[in-house]
């Protein structure tokens, strides 16, 4: 028997990405963000309410996207429970930066898989930004690379967002290949 439960915030899974960015006088901030996507080939759409991130943002037209793990957990819940307008959260943390290469934002270098995106844009949305960013480069860890040194997702402790139980899951194991699995039922 199905229930009509109305209308719920609940996909699931979200991603727990963790912006990284700049402010004026060059000191870096972080902030855990779950409304975020793909958006187009080579861009990512997320998201913001009014923050110190998104003062960032305006400023640099630049941020650094990092994908929590399970190593990453309390550091990354932390960067979505206190403001950097209040709090340097990098030193709280105890987390090192790099700077980016490609962009003028700062890489957290626990995390093994960052994404480096110029803002191609922040589209308002009522009182919030839909950020969309271009992704100039991809940096990851050695750790997480197979042999032909492609990332390999397996390889890290990913995390998502479960927004229904407000909790931290894994992602686990691979169960079928996409792009294949269907043709059995298509070539029938
Ligand atoms: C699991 C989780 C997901 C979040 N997702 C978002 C989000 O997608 N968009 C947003 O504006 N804030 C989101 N937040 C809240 C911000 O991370 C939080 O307000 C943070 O303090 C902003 O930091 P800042 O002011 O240093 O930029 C999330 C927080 C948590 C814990």
């Amino acid at each position: 028997m199905r229930k009509n439960l109305g209308n719920k915030t609940l996909i699931c899974p979200l991603p727990v990405f963790i912006i990284a960015t700049y402010d004026e006088n060059g000191v870096p901030n972080a902030m855990n963000a779950a409304w975020g996507t793909q958006w187009n080939y080579h861009e990512v759409s997320i998201l913001l309410a009014p923050h110190k991130t998104t003062d960032n943002l305006k400023l640099k037209k630049a941020f650094t996207l990092a994908f929590a793990t399970k190593e990453t957990l309390q550091i990354s819940d932390y960067f979505g429970l206190e403001s950097g307008r209040r709090v340097n959260k990098i030193e709280k943390a105890g987390v090192h930066i790099e700077k980016s290469q490609f962009v003028d934002a700062p890489v957290i270098s626990e995390y093994p898989l960052v994404l480096e995106c110029e803002v191609v844009e922040m589209r308002p949305v009522e009182e919030d930004f839909q950020v969309i960013g271009r992704v100039v480069n991809v940096t990851a860890d050695e750790s997480i690379l197979n042999d032909k040194g492609e990332i390999d997702i397996g390889k890290m402790n990913l995390l998502t967002f479960d927004s229904a139980a407000n909790v931290y899951r894994l992602v686990g194991a691979p169960v079928g290949h996409a792009f294949q699995d269907g043709l059995t039922i298509k070539n029938k």
